[in-house]
């Protein structure tokens, strides 16, 4: 019986390994046809207590300003997100400050008329074109799209993102590219119809950082992912809470299961149990004789 169970389990052992096996395999023999390996970067805000850079964040804020937000908008973002914990943390005054530079069409004022002022901090980011189609014919037919969600929208996520800034490069020999089409390996299919944006020296960085291309990428990187989760940071202080929380209960029912649940020793056990076997004896040996119906 023994041997036949033992040779069962290892009958179940082998299949795992084996399935485990031929999984390992045929997924990277899938990587290695189609998909090119992402440029992986050491991002702050990954892992459950990942929090953002700040001036990395307000470097990004100025690269999208300055060279995306010509053609990509940031729909639901609004200029009071710029000053608000867990993001570029711009002060009320430098955020109100940057908002001023847009213009908004209000109204109607009293005598029905429609007027433009500058933007509040409640109002929302400016965006490039009023609307897809506009955008789309502007950009010789491909719509740059809304950043609110792009990086949560993209498989490989920031990763995506940076490697696809760094990932223009001449195309192969013999390679054909229409007009307006440019080669970018991490784009699937390896066309967009986006040129380069980002050059060395692009944006020039007040606070003296080198603004590489790759500084230019990874800062504005981490913008949009703060632009796609402006609570971010949020979510990870309370998952760590949350995480803390559930450690502490684990080890309070532990603990006070192994005390509701604890035997007194065994021997005490038997001790015990001869203490109440004597006494029943002796009660019984003193009435011993006597009628038990006169009993009471
Ligand atoms: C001149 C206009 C223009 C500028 C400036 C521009 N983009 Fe784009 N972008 C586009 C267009 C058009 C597309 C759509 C390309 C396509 O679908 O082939 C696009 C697509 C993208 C995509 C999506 C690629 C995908 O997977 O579909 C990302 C990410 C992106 N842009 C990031 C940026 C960033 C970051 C900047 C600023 C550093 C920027 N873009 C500046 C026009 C622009």
């Amino acid at each position: 019986m023994k041997e036949k169970k033992l040779i069962r389990l290892n009958n179940l052992l082998l299949k795992i390994f084996f399935i485990a096996f031929m999984t390992a395999i045929s997924n990277s023999s899938y990587s290695d046809e189609g998909k090119i390996e992402l440029i992986k970067n050491d991002w702050s805000f990954k892992g459950i207590i990942g929090t953002f850079d700040r001036n990395s964040l307000q470097r990004g804020y100025r690269v999208y300003q300055e060279v995306c937000s010509g053609c990509h908008s940031i729909q639901h973002l609004s200029y009071r997100n710029l000053s608000e914990k867990g993001g570029p943390e711009f002060t009320l005054d430098e955020a109100k400050a940057i908002a001023e530079q847009f213009e908004i069409t209000d109204g109607p004022n009293d005598e029905g008329e429609m007027f433009t002022r500058s933007r509040r901090l409640s109002d929302k980011f400016a965006s490039p074109f009023p609307n897809v189609q506009a955008a789309t014919i502007a950009n010789g037919g491909a719509y740059p799209p809304d950043m609110s969600v792009l990086v949560k929208a993209r498989k490989g996520g920031a990763d995506y993102i940076y490697s696809l800034l760094l990932g223009y490069e001449e195309p192969p020999a013999g390679y054909e590219l229409d007009e307006g089409i440019y080669y970018n390996k991490y784009m699937p299919g390896q066309k967009i119809m986006m040129s380069k944006p980002l050059f060395e020296g692009s944006v020039e960085y007040s606070d003296g950082t080198q603004a590489t291309e790759e500084q230019l990428a990874k800062d504005v990187t981490t913008f949009l992912v703060w632009a796609a989760e402006p609570h971010l940071e949020a979510s990870h202080k309370m998952g760590f809470k949350v995480f803390l929380y559930l450690i502490i209960l684990l080890t309070l029912v532990y603990l006070s299961k192994q005390k509701v649940w604890s035997r007194p020793d065994l021997k005490e056990d038997s001790n015990q149990k001869e203490e109440t076997f004597d006494k029943v004896e002796r009660a019984a040996t003193e009435y011993e004789g006597e009628d038990p119906k006169t009993f009471r």
